[in-house]
């Protein structure tokens, strides 16, 4: 279908608005390592069953020092078979990005995780950091079908110090709902 052909080659991170219909997305796995135990530490990170098609997520660390230097690194891959470029790769001033909300991409996760985590005031950053029952995803932007992995460092001082890895579910809504039935 020229439809589908065209989503297929025109977009992979191409703003897209989904509007009622959101596609699905589901948190299939949560992977959270320190590198380093003596500023990060993890208390739990995991997935939880939501409902059939959703998974919440729940992350509890501690940040012994106060961390004032944060970059946040971020890098999407679509898992498949054989080597796959990353369909993006991207570092922002974490702190800057609290103080003036002025990265148009960061923004989109900011809005999603704004309610349901600790992070929201400005940097220093210091104790207990948690996201809880994370599960509404609702992305302005269309991916193709496929499993992601969405690879998340945490660089305090210039040092990856924490790395939050999420694989994720897409599947594509591209036709509503309620023209499929029959
Ligand atoms: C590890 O964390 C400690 C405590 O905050 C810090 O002083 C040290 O520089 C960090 N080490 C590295 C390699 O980032
Ligand atoms: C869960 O997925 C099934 C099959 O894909 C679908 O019929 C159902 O509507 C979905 N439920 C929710 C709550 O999205
Ligand atoms: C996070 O984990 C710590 C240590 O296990 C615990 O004391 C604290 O209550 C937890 N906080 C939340 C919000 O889950
Ligand atoms: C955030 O919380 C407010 C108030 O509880 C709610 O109206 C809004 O829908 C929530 N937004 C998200 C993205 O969960
Ligand atoms: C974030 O904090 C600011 C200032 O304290 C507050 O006005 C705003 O409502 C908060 N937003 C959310 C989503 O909690």
């Amino acid at each position: 279908m020229d439809h589908r052909i065209a989503v297929f080659g025109g977009l992979l991170l191409v703003a897209f608005l989904v509007c009622s219909e959101a596609p699905i997305v589901k948190m299939t796995n949560v992977f959270c390592e320190s590198y380093n135990k003596s500023w990060v530490v993890i208390h739990y990170c995991r997935l939880k069953a939501y409902s059939r098609n959703k998974t919440s997520l729940h992350i509890n660390s501690t940040f012994i020092e106060p961390a004032n230097n944060i970059f946040l690194h971020l890098k999407m891959m679509l898992k498949a078979s054989g080597y796959k470029p990353f369909l993006f790769d991207y570092t922002f001033d974490g702190c800057e990005f609290m103080r003036k909300r002025n990265h148009p991409f960061s923004k989109i996760i900011w809005n999603l995780i704004k309610n349901v985590s600790t992070v929201n005031h400005t940097c220093p950053y210091v104790g207990l950091q948690v996201v809880s029952d994370f599960h509404r995803i609702e992305i302005p932007i269309s991916l193709p079908t496929g499993e992601y992995l969405l690879l998340m460092d945490w660089i305090f001082d210039g040092k990856p110090q924490y790395a939050t890895n999420v694989d994720f579910t897409f599947v594509e809504d591209l036709f509503p709902k309620s023209s499929t039935h029959g």
